[in-house]
């Protein structure tokens, strides 16, 4: 597959999953109803994590009724050519999106629907990312790591800069629609955090049921169930042969890859673009 992009607001998308229109269509024609619930992650965050724990807790852990169809199709990205699927989708919707805030929809900002907002160490999202570009035939292999690395730091990538996109979306923090998690807090604490998220959605599940979200979201049950490793995806999509969807699942797989002065790069760049910054992040305590 021939990767090309195009740009919509200073944002990189790829045309073999979005279009000028599809996108387009997610800023300003979708309309986003009162119990809508989105997913929004910048890439290799957890996102799918996410979705598997959502739908768990719609359908009050039923792992069977949860996952009758692949993950992929349960919670559809709303701004990629896989749009109209979200209209197939039973209330409440679970949708899941990429986009940084300047474009997201803007019938949300006008509803009482909630987003779920997952932010990982970027250091961490940049491996996945780099060996996701391997995986999906839509992504253009980088050379080396070096060169992903400029490419990320810069923002030359699909759906951006990851400093614009965390910091665009983290000025909802105090909106009570807006709950913001991080996927080391998942891994450190995956109950706790199934309890706050039901709590966020008034959603109300017994000690039962929430042991059963937990089980069936854990990285090895995601990994074994065809439903939610994104093994069904067909392989002129996704080359099966370049690794796993679900990799390594861990916090600080960046110390196995960075050398000391791209790290050293990745601190100073990063110190630079959050300088105004005042949320302190997981990873950064
Ligand atoms: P790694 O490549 O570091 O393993 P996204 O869904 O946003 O594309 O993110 C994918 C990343 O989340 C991958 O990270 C994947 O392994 C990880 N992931 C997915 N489900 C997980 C789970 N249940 N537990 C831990 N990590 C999970």
């Amino acid at each position: 597959m021939q990767e090309e992009y195009f740009f919509y607001n200073g944002v990189k998308f790829s045309t073999s999953i979005h279009s000028l229109e599809t996108v387009n269509y997610a800023e300003n024609e979708f309309v986003a109803l009162e119990d809508d619930i989105f997913n929004v992650t910048y890439p290799k965050s957890g996102t799918n994590w996410l979705i598997e724990i959502l739908n768990l807790i719609k359908y009050k852990g039923d792992a069977a009724l949860s996952s009758k169809e692949p993950i992929y199709e349960r919670s559809p990205w709303f701004e990629t050519t896989q749009k109209d699927k979200v209209d197939t989708l039973t209330r409440p919707r679970i949708i899941s999106s990429h986009l940084p805030i300047h474009v997201f929809a803007k019938s949300f900002f006008k509803s009482k629907a909630k987003i779920i907002y997952t932010m990982r160490n970027p250091k961490d999202i940049f491996i996945s990312n780099f060996y996701f570009t391997k995986l999906l035939c839509a992504l253009k292999n980088p050379e080396s790591l070096q060169e992903h690395l400029e490419n990320f730091l810069q923002g030359d990538v699909v759906y951006g800069s990851w400093f614009d996109h965390v910091k665009g979306w983290l000025t909802l923090k105090d909106d009570e629609r807006f709950f913001f998690i991080t996927y080391e807090e998942l891994l450190q604490d995956l109950r706790s955090c199934v309890v706050r998220i039901c709590k966020f959605l008034g959603q109300e599940l017994d000690d039962e049921a929430i042991d059963s979200v937990v089980k069936h979201s854990t990285f090895k049950t995601m990994k074994e169930n065809k439903m939610s490793n994104w093994s069904t995806m067909p392989s002129d999509v996704m080359d099966h042969t370049k690794g796993s969807f679900l990799r390594k699942g861990v916090a600080g797989d960046w110390k196995n890859h960075f050398t000391v002065a791209q790290n050293e790069y990745f601190d100073s760049v990063y110190q630079e673009k959050m300088k105004d910054f005042n949320v302190k992040l997981f990873w950064e305590k």
